[in-house]
């Protein structure tokens, strides 16, 4: 049963489908209006916006402000940068609603800034780990992945980039950090719009350091948890579980999605796992999970669910990422995630949106 937890409210979905709608109508029309040479600019113009949030974020800029430092010369001294680019830096970020500036050249932090500083809610690594050296050395073969269809880690790094991950220590420690960041944020979202009652064990399959199931578990103490991972990932998942205060129902087993499953869950759940696979893998890995799971077991799929429309999603550019970095591995529409589930032996029950870009696809026997 459901604990009564202090589990931040969010809209409902009519609310947060009419608010999209509106400002998808608002987006088209601005584009409408203005030149379609210059509206194209504008777009290719964006990846600066990008960049300068990365930067802001390798330079621990939102930190250093909240820490009192709010000139221009004091942010560039503690992080070590000339004032005059850096407020350069500032002042485009602040025309996008990123840090505001006050008095002439001083800075202030804004809801967005604060989501690039370390601690709850933080999306710091994440953004490093998109725009960091491992992401940035693929963005260039884009083209190339387009052409041959053909994924670029094994051309850059010779290995799949998980592989090329657990090579680099440093790299994988950052990519583990990013994924908590991205667990610490829609956890909140998922146990707010689905109901995991009635599951007893839950198993959180590629759950990376554990995150997603320590939160799950905090709501729900009649549960027990599995975080299942690669060793060199599940090795931080016991001081998660001491975080959040789970550590006498969670347990972290270290293997392979592809060799064997831990069983004895009746639910078992996949955060932006199957996306980096393609269809005959997820299909394998579906059928490993149903292996190890009673009749009654079920199945949820956390990942953006594509809509087969014109619709601006994050899971369309999310899409091109699994592209160039994956083995295969894409985001899928509806009908995709229902022909993968219906091979490997279960059915596509439902599928429950939420207010971020991830829904939760639930498969059952
Ligand atoms: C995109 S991350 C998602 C992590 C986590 N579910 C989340 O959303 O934060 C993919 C995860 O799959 C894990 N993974 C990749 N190959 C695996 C394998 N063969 N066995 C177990 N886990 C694997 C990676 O270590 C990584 O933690």
């Amino acid at each position: 049963m459901k604990s009564k937890n202090d589990t931040p409210k969010f809209p409902p979905m009519w609310v947060f489908n009419l608010l999209s709608g509106f400002r998808r109508f608002l987006y088209n029309l601005y584009f409408r209006l203005i030149p379609p040479n210059v509206a194209v600019f504008e777009k290719a113009q964006r990846f600066w916006i990008a960049k300068a949030i990365g930067v802001a974020c390798e330079l621990n800029i939102a930190d250093i402000i909240d820490s009192g430092h709010k000139s221009i010369d004091e942010i560039a001294e503690k992080c070590d940068a000339d004032p005059d680019s850096l407020y350069r830096l500032m002042r485009a970020l602040a025309s996008d609603g990123i840090f505001k500036e006050t008095d002439k050249k001083a800075f202030i932090n804004t809801p967005q800034s604060n989501a690039l500083k370390e601690g709850k809610g933080s999306m710091k690594y994440m953004i490093e780990h998109q725009l960091g050296e491992t992401n940035l050395a693929m963005l260039p073969e884009l083209t190339n992945s387009i052409k041959t269809g053909e994924s670029v880690a094994h051309k850059l790094f010779g290995t799949d980039i998980f592989e090329h991950l657990k090579n680099h220590p440093d790299k994988n420690e950052l990519y583990n950090k990013a994924m908590s960041n991205t667990s610490d944020i829609f956890s909140e979202v998922f146990v707010a719009y689905y109901d995991f009652s009635g599951i007893k064990k839950l198993i959180d399959v590629g759950g990376g350091e554990g995150y997603l199931i320590s939160r799950i578990l905090t709501d729900y103490p009649d549960m027990q948890g599995v975080v299942f991972d690669q060793s060199h990932v599940v090795k931080t998942g016991s001081k998660i579980f001491e975080k959040f205060g789970v550590r006498d129902r969670a347990e972290a087993v270290a293997g392979s999605i592809f060799e064997e499953i831990p069983s004895g869950g009746d639910g078992y759940i996949m955060k932006n796992i199957l996306h980096i696979f393609d269809d005959k893998t997820c299909i394998r890995i579906l059928k490993n999970i149903k292996s190890s799971m009673p009749a009654n077991g079920m199945v949820l799929i956390a990942e953006t669910v594509i809509s087969e429309d014109n619709k601006p999603e994050f899971g369309k550019l999310f899409d091109l990422q699994m592209l160039i970095g994956t083995e295969g591995g894409k985001e899928r529409t509806l009908k995709e995630f229902e022909n993968i589930l219906n091979e490997a032996g279960f059915k596509l029950n439902r599928i429950i949106d939420t207010v971020s870009p991830f829904s939760i696809v639930e498969g059952i026997i």
